[in-house]
């Protein structure tokens, strides 16, 4: 199963969540990926430790290849690396996210993510997917890939109305329940696809 860690707000422990979570999973014996879709790259270094390499593949490349012209792209699995742990893998983040963040948006690559993560399902049990403090491309590409939505958020009036904000603004996207109606919608060519959340993820 494939969950995203979201909230708009920041600091509220999204990747504290997300590795935990994702430790768990991997001492239960499931095969574990976490996916750091935040430039701040605070996961990646939960995960990797402060002396990880700097030239590490990574999620940005993933979606870096979409915009030149490969004959053939590179499967998903080509962006992660191991961790120390026994079955929790990471595909790292990268601060050239910041950088390609309008070129994917303007080329409207939002499905790419769901697209890999169908494919990466084969491989792992459980995927977690490390968000930015924004509601922006790559918080959408997730929370259109995922099947489930965790938001975590502080115990105060303030924290509170953000989360409700939140769960609006994930609510509001026009949900689907498969993914025929999803392609049809990425084929068609009179009109761009419009973004959709699994309707799974939004009744729960
Ligand atoms: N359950 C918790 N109780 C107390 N402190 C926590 C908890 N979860 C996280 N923290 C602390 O809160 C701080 C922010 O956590 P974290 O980096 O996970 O938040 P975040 O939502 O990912 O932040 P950002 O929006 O900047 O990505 C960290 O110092 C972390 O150790
Ligand atoms: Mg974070």
């Amino acid at each position: 199963m494939q969950h995203v860690v979201f909230n708009q707000k920041g600091g509220v422990g999204k990747s504290t969540i997300t590795c935990n979570l994702a430790a768990i999973s991997a001492w239960q014996g499931l095969r574990t990926l976490v996916i750091d879709l935040d430039s701040q790259g605070n996961s990646t270094r939960y995960l990797l430790g402060p002396d990880m390499p700097e030239d590490l593949p990574n999620v940005a490349e993933f979606f870096e290849q979409s915009l030149k012209f490969t004959i053939r792209d590179k499967g998903a699995t080509e962006f992660i690396v191991n961790t120390q742990w026994e079955g929790l893998d990471l595909m790292p983040s990268s601060p050239l996210l910041d950088e390609l963040h309008s070129k994917l948006e303007s080329r409207h690559k939002i499905y790419k993510l769901r697209d890999a993560l169908e494919l990466l399902a084969e491989d792992y049990d459980q995927i977690y997917i490390d968000t930015p403090p924004a509601l922006n491309f790559y918080t959408r590409c997730a929370l259109i890939a995922a099947q489930g939505c965790l938001i975590p958020f502080d115990c105060d009036d303030f924290s509170r109305r953000a989360a409700t904000h939140c769960w609006k603004t994930c609510r509001r996207s026009r949900p689907t329940t498969t993914r025929t109606s999803r392609s049809k919608a990425s084929s068609s060519t009179s009109s761009r696809p419009v973004p959709t959340c699994p309707s799974a993820w939004c009744r729960s």
